[in-house]
């Protein structure tokens, strides 16, 4: 390789992410080996045994996907607070087995109606340092997960709202044990988390020193909020005096105060989007459409490897990597042009999962012998063409997955966070709020062209996350599955779909699979495994290679016709569990 390319593809991947991530504070604590779980009635994952056991309470009492899916989530909150929770946004797939219906649910957090393109702008237009923007109340979005656990609680629960939310309530009261993940990534955010007295309170012991792993943690402000909301539903957080405690957290922020306002709460709402689903071999791909980036990103991925026989090639083939590598820069080269908030900007979907376009775009990985040298976004069909430009987002690993299955045959997947680990680092009502408007692009135009994901009143901030459920040839649930990891979300999701479709590992191999991704140009290895061994072969072809840490949590269940089973993401802490 040139040092002119080298140069070029190191520009591209700096302009996705310009602040380095290894100081991210969502990094990898080991590798723990897991086993295949098998069951044949029910099965639960997601990312803390106390949030799996939960919802397997929940679905032997007869409780749904759904119900199963409120208890995770709150036990979550609680236990893997840096994650996801109730101060965050999350999307969820449903199949509902007796109406044979598959829902995709919008509870993104939403810009303030105050919020203008500038918003993580100095006063010269400069974007401001990433740390900078998101540590305070500037960028906070109106939350959107409550109103959605209760949506889904409308729609399929069959258990009592108030039920779901004792698991959590209970531990928050008693305590739960810090686990040795939440410990480390406390350690390493220290500074930032003890900005603000209410969060510093909470992570550090009375000698001023951050939560061990083992430390017993109770959490009654949480409880107080939960009983509230168990009580009251949803109003007693959009409204009231919860909602005017958020409010004066963000505006009042120390340093970085927001735009947040009890307009925006009261104004909150779910939007029912319709599911992205695109054909891969013999499968159909479905998930979440804009504002998130991921199944149409993860579908252009597929669509372009389609042309290839990835199984005849095999998983230890450098080819196949070269293809990987090839078809996931294409599709983020689409992605950083076309995807943002539909509601805002015209994002043409169906152009990018055209059959032909995306046959056309895998030609142009026809070469072998050599990693693509220019890149850029392709020319889809379009009924609404405007001019957009390539945008400038920093998007760091982040956020938790849960995937069950019910005896009835519901399938649930939802991908939920509050974007940086440990989000904005406000804290109000025992929660963390999230930081999720630093998923806009901080710059608003690039040369005077308008970026699609620019910040813009009531907006919804592109996302990466991509809860994915893969249904067979006779319409039914197949596959459920999905990752956190900012924007490597897309790359983890596509390999474990390619190592299980294509290259017939059962779920929990296909996650273990180490990590080989490239969507910006630098081949990221993941490091201590098999995949550094592809350095020299990767290199060879052109390259740049990095080895990192590449910390997915992954979470799957396959539904065959013995049973259930499910893979936990040996990476982290979650399990599957099954009966
Ligand atoms: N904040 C993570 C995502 O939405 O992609």
């Amino acid at each position: 390789m040139t040092a002119s390319l080298l140069a070029a593809c190191i520009t591209l991947q700096a302009k996705e992410v310009n602040v380095s991530d290894d100081l991210a504070p969502e990094a990898a604590t080991g590798f723990e080996e897991k086993s295949l779980v098998k069951a044949s009635k029910h099965m639960v994952v997601a990312a803390h045994p106390l949030a799996v056991k939960a919802g397997d309470e929940v679905l032997r009492k007869g409780g749904s996907a759904a119900d199963a899916a409120i208890a995770v989530q709150l036990v979550l909150n609680l236990v893997e607070p840096q994650s996801s929770g109730i101060g965050g946004g999350a999307f969820t797939l449903y199949f509902d087995a007796q109406k044979n219906t598959l829902t995709t649910l919008d509870g993104r957090e939403t810009a303030p109606s105050e919020a203008t393109p500038t918003l993580f702008q100095d006063d010269n237009g400069k974007p401001l340092k990433f740390y900078d923007a998101v540590v305070g109340g500037r960028s906070v979005g109106t939350p959107g997960t409550v109103k959605l656990l209760e949506d889904l609680h409308q729609r399929y629960g069959k258990r009592p709202w108030s039920e779901l939310f004792q698991p959590a309530i209970k531990l928050a009261e008693e305590g739960f044990t810090v686990s040795p993940r939440l410990a480390s990534l406390i350690a390493k955010d220290q500074k930032r988390l003890s900005r603000y007295p209410n969060t510093r309170q909470y992570f550090f012991d009375e000698k001023g020193q951050p939560l061990q792993a083992g430390a017993v943690l109770k959490n009654p402000e949480f409880a107080k909020t939960l009983r509230l909301i168990a009580s009251r539903g949803s109003k007693a957080f959009y409204e009231g005096q919860l909602a005017d405690r958020i409010v004066k957290t963000v505006r009042e922020a120390k340093g970085n105060p927001g735009l947040l306002s009890k307009k925006d709460l009261r104004n909150y709402q779910i939007k029912e989007r319709t599911p992205v689903c695109s054909g891969y071999r013999q499968y159909s791909v479905c998930g979440m459409g804009p504002p998130s980036s991921g199944a149409t990103t993860v579908g252009q991925i597929l669509g372009i490897l389609q042309s290839y026989d990835l199984a005849s090639l095999g998983p230890v083939n450098p080819e196949s990597w070269r293809l990987f590598a090839g078809a996931s820069r294409l599709a983020f080269a689409d992605r950083a042009r076309y995807l943002a908030d539909s509601d805002f900007v015209p994002v043409p979907v169906q152009g990018l999962l055209d059959n032909q376009y995306l046959a056309d775009r895998a030609q142009l990985l026809q070469s072998s012998d050599q990693a693509l040298k220019t890149v850029s976004a392709g020319t889809p069909v379009w009924q609404h063409a405007s001019i957009q430009a390539d945008d400038q987002s920093i998007e760091l690993p982040s956020t938790s997955h849960i995937s069950i299955v019910d005896a009835q045959g519901n399938a649930l997947s939802m991908t939920t966070t509050i974007e940086n680990g440990f989000g904005s680092r406000l804290m109000v009502g025992g929660f963390l709020l999230n930081n999720e408007m630093t998923d806009f692009s901080f710059a608003s135009h690039n040369n005077g062209t308008p970026i699609a994901n620019r910040v813009e009143p009531g907006k919804r901030p592109r996302s990466s996350m991509a809860p994915t459920i893969v249904m067979n040839k006779e319409g039914q649930p197949y596959m459920v599955i999905g990752s956190p990891g900012g924007s490597r979300i897309i790359s983890y999701v596509a390999k474990t779909l390619v190592a299980h479709i294509d290259w017939g590992m059962d779920i929990q191999e296909a996650i273990a699979l180490p990590h080989k991704l490239n969507p910006f140009g630098v081949y990221e290895l993941e490091q201590d495994t098999e995949a550094e061994r592809l350095k020299p072969e990767l290199e060879k072809l052109g390259y740049p290679v990095k080895v990192r840490e590449l910390n997915s949590g992954l979470h799957g269940i396959v539904i065959t016709e013995e049973g259930l089973e499910g893979g936990a993401d040996p990476r982290r802490e979650g399990v599957a569990i099954g009966i």
